[in-house]
């Protein structure tokens, strides 16, 4: 690879800042200054250095975000800020992109990566990764809601829902549950509790397959998975 791609690609500035850091003799592969940006290095293999500080090469950035209200899930949007907005300029060199949607309104976890493959696994129908909602409700949720969700409700436009187990944490005139459901369907959440004659006042995403939402991050705060977090998700959704 090019030195000025990898070098921008890792954050380094822009291909012309980049250039300017070669021409200066700020950057060494393997000891040697290198002032040409079209010398090829081999990522992961030959050291490189700017200004003596060795560069970490990353071909994939996978983040965990507690996604805030107000923000969509996308890339880019043009009225609306977007989760990727919320990311550090390095963090959003390997262009990543969020792994489905969270409404605007919906707050939690969101997986942020630049990993077609392991996203395509995440989101497939076939794979019926758990997704888990914390919600509040207005109405009283019951044990039959519960039974109705276990065998699947018709939402508005007929279609019928895969089973999905209901937690109720707290049951009043505004009720507290859990729900996990196996696929993505616009506003699923949302919907199916309309189906019951109720409505979601709050939602927020716990879980997603192995991968919990951290309690330490604030909304609207992120970092990177541990390595166990990604060993995790790989190894259960990508190999199967
Ligand atoms: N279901 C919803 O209704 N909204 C979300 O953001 C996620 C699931």
């Amino acid at each position: 690879m090019r030195i000025d791609k990898l070098l921008a690609n890792m954050g380094y500035g822009s291909r012309k800042e980049v250039k300017d850091l070669l021409k200066k003799g700020n950057v060494r592969c393997n000891d040697k200054v290198i002032k040409s940006p079209q010398t090829h290095v081999n990522p992961g293999k030959s050291v490189v250095t700017v200004f003596g500080e060795t560069v970490e090469y990353k071909e994939a950035v996978y983040l965990m975000m507690n996604k805030p209200p107000g923000y969509v899930s996308a890339t880019e949007d043009q009225r609306d800020l977007t989760v990727v907005d919320l990311l550090e300029p390095e963090d959003a060199v390997l262009n990543p992109f969020p792994v489905g949607r969270l409404d605007k309104d919906t707050e939690g976890l969101l997986l942020i990566t630049n990993d077609g493959k392991l996203a395509h696994q995440l989101l497939s129908p076939k794979k019926h990764v758990g997704k888990t909602y914390y919600a509040t409700i207005e109405g009283r949720v019951t044990e039959e809601d519960k039974k109705a969700f276990k065998k699947g409700v018709t939402l508005d436009d007929g279609y019928i829902t895969q089973p999905a187990d209901l937690n109720i944490l707290m049951q009043g005139d505004f009720s507290e549950i859990e729900l996990t459901i196996t696929e993505g369907k616009f506003h699923q959440v949302k919907r199916m509790f309309e189906s019951v004659g109720k409505k979601v006042t709050y939602l927020k995403r716990l879980s997603m397959g192995s991968l919990e939402l951290d309690s330490e991050l604030q909304t609207g705060e992120y970092r990177e998975l541990t390595e166990e977090e990604l060993n995790y998700l790989q190894n259960e959704h990508i190999k199967k």
